[in-house]
């Protein structure tokens, strides 16, 4: 099968021709239509969540058909159109094909999106669902995101101000047309020489319920923490949240480390039956342009999603 893979350990990563691995037999075998792409793919492929084992296949999100079932699986039938995580580390959905457990964070895919769209959402759609879920908040709580214009800002925005929140997110000039698209009722420009706080407080928003922090500045926590109000929440995804910071005496503060589960895939999946959460897809490209991106989710400046696409 075609796929992007390191074949070399501290090499780069280049397209080649891998063997179609075979699924075992609580496995289905997918045939990847359209692989997502995350900055966890970049960290994982230079070792950063293990040992990298090469032939190193990156990629964890993937949408496409099932075309093979282990003798033992029950909950998919030949044909099923299936998203989700689809890869595992160094076994990854960069490629025409990949194996996967039936019981993994995998389900049918939403009816009306296409396969680039479906690979868009699972990483990002599913920690933006899972933070907010971990927040509690209700309406019309005011939400501080900082990173709104990418992957998972960009799903959160959305699932924010579904909920009713004022979200007030980071954007560069040129996105804010995009993400107040998606919801946000205020937009602070963190590449301006202003502060955020002070641009946040000259939007007249005195303080925050929460702040989602989706970058790792931790000066600008410390600043932006002191505008949360006493019990507000505030969550990295990155690790920037230190519990010896001013903030944390009085806020509740913490790292994101949830591992998403099935059941909230198939939450998730039935949110875009309804129409109202778009994919913020940004670019669709050849599997062929894999390498590259890989390197690109490391930069933290990507906008929307990129997704992979597989022809057949
Ligand atoms: N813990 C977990 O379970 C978990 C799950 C998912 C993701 N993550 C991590 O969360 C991070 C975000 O993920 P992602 O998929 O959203 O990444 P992404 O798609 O690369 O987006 C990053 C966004 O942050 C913005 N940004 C960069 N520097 C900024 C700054 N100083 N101030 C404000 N915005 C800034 C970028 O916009 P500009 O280019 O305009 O700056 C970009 O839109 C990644 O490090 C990822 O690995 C962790």
């Amino acid at each position: 099968m075609r796929a992007v893979a390191i074949l070399k350990e501290g090499t780069s990563p280049e397209v080649t021709d891998l063997p179609t691995p075979e699924p075992g037999p609580d496995e289905i075998r997918v045939q990847v239509r359209a692989a997502g792409v995350n900055p966890a793919d970049g960290k994982a492929a230079s070792g950063a969540f293990g040992p990298v084992v090469v032939p190193y296949i990156p990629g964890f999100d993937g949408a496409g058909i099932v075309e093979k079932l282990g003798e033992a699986v029950t909950a998919f039938k030949i044909g099923d159109r299936v998203f989700g995580r689809l890869g595992r580390i160094g076994r990854g959905t960069y490629a025409e094909y990949v194996t996967t457990k039936e019981t993994a964070v995998v389900a049918e895919m939403p009816a009306g999106l296409e396969f680039a769209q479906a690979a868009a959402v699972p990483v990002a759609g599913l920690t933006a669902y899972g933070i907010l879920e971990e927040l509690g908040l209700r309406a019309p709580a005011t939400i501080l995101i900082v990173g709104a214009t990418g992957g998972v800002g960009s799903f959160l925005t959305q699932f924010a101000s579904r909920a009713g929140l004022l979200v007030v997110a980071t954007a560069r000039p040129q996105l804010r047309e995009k993400v107040q698209a998606l919801g946000a009722t205020h937009v602070v420009d963190h590449t301006d020489s202003t502060p955020l706080p002070q641009q946040i407080s000259a939007a007249g928003i005195a303080e925050l319920d929460a702040l989602v922090d989706l970058v790792g500045d931790q000066d600008l926590l410390l600043a932006l923490g002191r505008l949360l109000r006493a019990e507000g929440g505030l969550v990295s995804t990155v690790g920037a949240v230190d519990q010896a910071a001013p903030y944390a005496a009085s806020a509740r503060a913490w790292n994101y480390s949830k591992q998403p589960t099935k059941h909230q895939l198939e939450e998730l999946a039935a949110l875009f039956q309804t129409d109202e959460i778009v994919v913020p897809l940004e670019r669709v490209l050849d599997l062929a342009e894999g390498p590259r991106v890989l390197e690109e989710s490391l930069t933290g400046h990507l906008h929307g999603k990129t997704v992979l696409e597989i022809t057949v």
